[in-house]
């Protein structure tokens, strides 16, 4: 069986002021006719069916303002974030345990964009094969900037199907490395979406992360016995290491496989990437809500309430909510990651 794992549980604070730390971009509707957590879920129909898919997330998000994006789904809750290593090892060991069976996950981040699901789909279906052969399989994007925020997949020349064995895979390269494996031509940025077995990443997370593995047993055997599952992740997952999967386990493994995504793919990072993907006017501007521009040109204007009146800028991102507004260079957009941490060192 395939069942689908949605990793909820960031902050995305380079969109802020519209993503806050009590209701995160995945829970938002950027671009889109939905939140970006149902456009993920919708995206894997037919091919994962609702009851197959769990969502991974905070507990604060669960009982607070995203609650009703979350309500009706099977959940994961983490009593504090320890990054994306422990989520998906634990979903992956309640993945088996809950169903009795080594299923296929397909592990997904709940705040990219995809633009076309056909391709998407085609790829997912493809990587659940390859997964089966007990292979880590991720999506390959074609790189087109030395963006220092993805992961970098140097990949073999192709096998007749198209998926790739990976060579080499790069977490968040400096800017001068970016700028090699771009320039290079055979690297891919790592989609952050992966598909493989649960006994596969478990073995791995053994190998490469064994500490983590050894508290994962201890908690296996407390809810295969006598306590609840929820309550044993809700009393024991604050000791898991904090690691990302990426520094984890991806860079390390030898089992790593490749299917090329042409997909339409974004992880609307920032708001230069969302200014990117959305459909501006002639002029290179992309307004939304209540917003007036005269001669204006490269602007994202953004506003829930109150009118942005803007009469002959250029390269400007304004964000318009009740309590906040951002003004940006575009361009420099990052950096609101910069204006997120001050204000959390003022708390
Ligand atoms: N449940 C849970 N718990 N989810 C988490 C946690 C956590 O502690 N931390 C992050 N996530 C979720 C985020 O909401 C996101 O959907 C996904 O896991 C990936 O985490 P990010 O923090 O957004 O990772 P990243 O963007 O820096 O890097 C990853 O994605 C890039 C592509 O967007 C890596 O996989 C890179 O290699 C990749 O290129
Ligand atoms: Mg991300």
């Amino acid at each position: 069986s395939v069942k689908g794992i949605i990793l909820a549980g960031g902050s995305g604070s380079r969109l802020w002021p519209l993503s806050r730390q009590q209701l995160p971009k995945q829970f938002l509707n950027i671009g889109g006719a939905s939140s970006m957590l149902s456009a993920t879920i919708e995206r894997l129909d037919p091919l994962v069916g609702h009851d197959d898919i769990w969502v991974v997330t905070g507990e604060t998000h669960a009982t607070g303002e995203a609650f009703s994006e979350l309500e009706g789904l099977n959940q994961i809750l983490e009593p504090c974030g320890r990054n994306t290593a422990p989520a998906i090892a634990i979903a992956a060991a309640l993945m088996q345990d809950l169903s009795g069976e080594d299923p296929v996950m397909v592990v997904l981040p709940a705040d990219h964009i995809v633009a076309n699901k056909e391709a998407f789909q085609a790829c997912l279906s493809k990587a659940i094969e390859v997964a089966q052969e007990d292979r880590l399989v991720t999506f390959g994007i074609v790189p087109n900037a030395p963006e220092t925020g993805f992961g970098y997949i140097q990949a073999d020349a192709a096998g007749g199907d198209g998926v790739r064995k990976v060579l080499r895979f790069v977490e968040k390269p400096d800017i001068q490395n970016a700028q090699r494996m771009l320039d290079d031509g055979n690297y891919y940025w790592n989609s952050g979406m992966f598909v493989w077995k649960a006994s596969v990443i478990i073995e791995e997370v053994e190998k490469y992360i064994p500490e983590m593995a050894a508290l994962l047993n201890e908690m296996r055997s407390r809810w295969n016995g006598k306590e609840k599952w929820q309550e044993v992740i809700r009393s024991s997952f604050e000791k898991m290491p904090d690691i990302s999967i990426d520094y984890g386990i991806m860079e390390r493994s030898e089992r790593v496989s490749l299917v090329p995504a042409e997909i339409g793919w974004s992880d609307v990072g920032s708001w230069d990437a969302v200014h990117e993907m959305a459909k501006h006017d002639a002029d290179g501007n992309e307004m939304s809500g209540n917003v007036m521009a005269i001669d204006c040109r490269n602007t994202l204007l953004r506003s829930e309430k109150a009118l942005i009146a803007a009469v002959g800028i250029e390269d400007i991102i304004a964000v318009e909510t009740p309590d906040a507004i951002l003004l940006c260079k575009a361009g420099q957009s990052q950096r609101v990651k910069e204006i997120v941490d001050n204000l959390k060192e003022g708390e």
